[in-house]
């Protein structure tokens, strides 16, 4: 496994194989098998002659003032331990530092699709994740990425961003990875006290109970949000929107729900945001 800390370390590392297929999965950190499914996916398509390279960095910009990222774990070493297990062959984990060094002024706007929805309660979020994934895959220099589906507006954006800003990279979405209950998996499921935990579980069942009253053919997009609604907070939990949206443009539906749709859910148990969703093809 090679680490690398600094941008001229991975850039010499990566003319050693710059012969060679690299995707690249850019992570925060704090790994589970949700991370794992990702690095065992890009393992796959990179064969053994290709190569997996994934990044830590607890990116500052994508946090607002009152998020946790001097909290956000930071596991290093199990981290490693994990991509190891999982086939990775490099890490690059820079310093913010390194990242945005004194001077830095240059941001990238999502533009409309990074004011609603995460964006709309996380201002500046996606501009922050725009602008380290346009630095991470100028400093990998990936022929593909893989992003989780669990993020779903997060993978949207950087779909329209390498789109518009014609990077030559291709954006693969991956399943969300699920514990054996439906919870999401997530580096901040672990903030949550063991009543909170089960409790969480309400988010899935509340996406499948409106993904099955879709297909039943309830399309009324007032019944699917209030059922989702009235689930999640019987459980206790704070909703933030449980929406039927247009996966293209992200816009709520209004009266009839379409095809394609996602189901958005974002709630609040205690101190802790939970999102997931469920796509509607
Ligand atoms: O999804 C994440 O972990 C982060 O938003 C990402 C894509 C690594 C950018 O910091």
């Amino acid at each position: 496994m090679h680490i690398c800390k600094t941008i001229d370390e991975f850039r010499n590392f990566r003319h050693t194989v710059s012969e060679k297929k690299v995707i690249f999965v850019p992570t925060m950190g704090a790994l589970h098998e949700g991370h794992g499914s990702l690095v065992q996916m890009a393992r796959r398509l990179a064969g053994s002659s290709g190569v997996v390279a994934t990044s830590i960095f607890v990116n500052p910009t994508q946090f607002g003032p009152n998020e946790d990222f001097h909290k956000y774990p930071r596991p290093f070493e199990q981290d490693v331990a994990n991509l190891i297990r999982w086939e990775a062959d490099v890490i690059f984990s820079p310093s913010p530092e390194e990242m945005y060094p004194a001077g830095s002024a240059t941001s990238i706007d999502p533009g409309p699709l990074g004011n609603v929805l995460e964006g709309a309660i996380r201002p500046g979020h996606f501009k922050g994740v725009c602008t380290v994934v346009a630095k991470l895959l100028g400093i990998v220099e990936p022929a593909a990425m893989i992003l989780g589906q669990k993020d779903f507006q997060q993978q949207r954006i950087l779909r329209q961003m390498i789109t518009d800003l014609n990077m030559p990279v291709e954006l693969i979405t991956a399943p969300t990875a699920r514990e054996s209950d439906g919870l999401a998996m997530s580096s901040r499921n672990r903030y949550l006290s063991s009543d909170q935990r089960a409790r969480a579980t309400a988010i899935y069942r509340a996406l499948c109970h409106a993904q099955n009253q879709y297909h039943s053919g309830i399309r009324d997009s007032a019944v699917l949000q209030a059922g989702m609604i009235e689930q999640i907070t019987q459980a206790g939990l704070e909703v933030q929107y449980a929406l039927a949206c247009d996966p293209e443009t992200l816009v709520p539906y209004t009266g009839i729900v379409g095809a394609p749709c996602v189901l958005l859910i974002a709630a609040k148990l205690g101190t802790t945001r939970l999102i997931d969703n469920v796509l509607i093809s």
